[in-house]
């Protein structure tokens, strides 16, 4: 029988011990050894059980991320897309601006949607590129944006709430390796898809946010972790469930919190712990990405595309250059239980989604097929 290997960009594959847990938790969810007479979706979030649940997930998550004491982590809804909103609504104070670096569709998007809120500026963009590297924001080029965009009736530039980057965009597969520091305003960042893939240095940084269905879990919870000193910016005007000071007052069980994904999200981080943690998760995903990416900087046929110091370790892009080449590979991978490697539909070519539970020998059997296509 055909090992099947899936590199879907998300919602993605979950280690498998992972899902046998859930497969075995099913008909009678046990806490602590404690049998709660039904599944997890079908018991109290304000019961015992499930506050111990979630009290114990975001210890774990503070572990694992050495995440400072002045930081709160909240569980909440709607994605990223969410978030887009959320941060501008929350942290986008009237009369001053937030600065953003785009590297990519999502953090594209994410400055499209902040705009709905208030004034937003594109400091860097690398699109001309076709993001092929990541946007870079340090404090010359904030005030460099300052200077060429003064204006001779506006006599002391508005203040920046806050700045903001992608760290690693999906689509395209450029990652921010190392986040910039001495920022003049808070630093936001969308983890989503390489969250707990690496440590964060906190170091300047206001807020970061991931939603759970890349690397942690389903779809439907979104983790934000926010420095306490940010939390009471937001106008008392906006929704009750979109406010970070009032989800944190509540401990995010102001309303119903998505209680399978919280549940699978806290099987995985105990897995990530059991399995070495963050540093172990970060050289499995150096060994696995370097595999690929020599394999690709090989090819006479594919070609990876971005910026050698800027390559994602989550999301490997590479094309040879013809759709119908590109469509005939993933074919290929598909008949030898390769699957989801058809890039974005607005990017092409093929992408490998390469994350935590991704088993070193599913890259191996992707440079195989590649090897193997490439002697056709
Ligand atoms: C980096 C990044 N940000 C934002 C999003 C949007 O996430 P959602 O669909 O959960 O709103 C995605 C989705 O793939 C993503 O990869």
């Amino acid at each position: 029988m055909t090992t099947t290997y899936n590199f879907s960009p998300g919602p993605a594959m979950l280690p498998p011990e992972v899902i046998d847990q859930v497969r075995a938790d099913l008909p009678e969810w046990h806490s602590h050894g404690v049998g709660q007479g039904a599944s997890v979706m079908e018991v109290s979030h304000r019961g015992k059980a499930f506050e111990a649940l979630i009290d114990e997930a975001e210890q774990d998550l503070r572990d694992l991320l050495a995440i400072p004491s002045n930081y709160r982590v909240l569980f909440m809804q709607g994605g990223a897309w969410g978030q887009f909103a959320c941060v501008p609504m929350n942290l986008l104070r009237a009369g001053e601006r937030a600065g953003y670096a785009v590297s990519g569709g999502w953090s594209k998007s994410a400055a499209e949607e902040g705009a709905k809120f208030g004034q937003v500026d594109v400091l860097a963009s690398s699109e001309k590129d076709r993001f092929t590297r990541a946007t870079k924001i340090n404090c010359e080029l904030v005030e460099k944006y300052i200077k060429m965009n003064a204006r001779p009736d506006v006599a002391v530039p508005a203040a920046w709430s806050y700045l903001y980057l992608c760290s690693n965009e999906t689509v395209y597969g450029n990652e921010t390796h190392v986040l910039p520091k001495d920022l003049p305003a808070p630093l936001v960042v969308d983890a989503s898809s390489h969250f707990l893939s690496r440590s964060i240095d906190f170091d300047g940084v206001g807020l970061v946010y991931a939603g759970a269905q890349k690397n942690i879990g389903p779809a439907g919870v979104t983790i934000v972790i926010v420095r306490d000193d940010l939390l009471d910016r937001a106008p008392k005007a906006i929704p009750s469930v979109w406010h970070y000071a009032h989800m944190a007052k509540h401990k995010s069980l102001f309303n119903t919190p998505p209680v399978f994904s919280i549940y699978v999200t806290a099987l995985t981080l105990k897995w990530i712990k059991k399995e070495g943690g963050l540093a172990a998760m970060e050289r499995r995903a150096i060994v696995r990405s370097s595999m690929l990416y020599d394999a690709l900087d090989a090819s006479k046929r594919f070609v990876a595309p971005v910026a050698k110091e800027d390559r994602s370790r989550m999301n490997v892009v590479f094309d040879s250059g013809n759709a119908e080449t590109d469509a005939a590979f993933v074919k290929f991978c598909e008949a030898r239980g390769l699957m989801s490697l058809k890039g974005h539909r607005v990017r092409g070519g093929m992408r490998a989604s390469l994350y935590n539970a991704m088993p070193t020998e599913g890259v191996e059997a992707l440079v195989a097929a590649m090897r193997e296509f490439e002697a056709l």
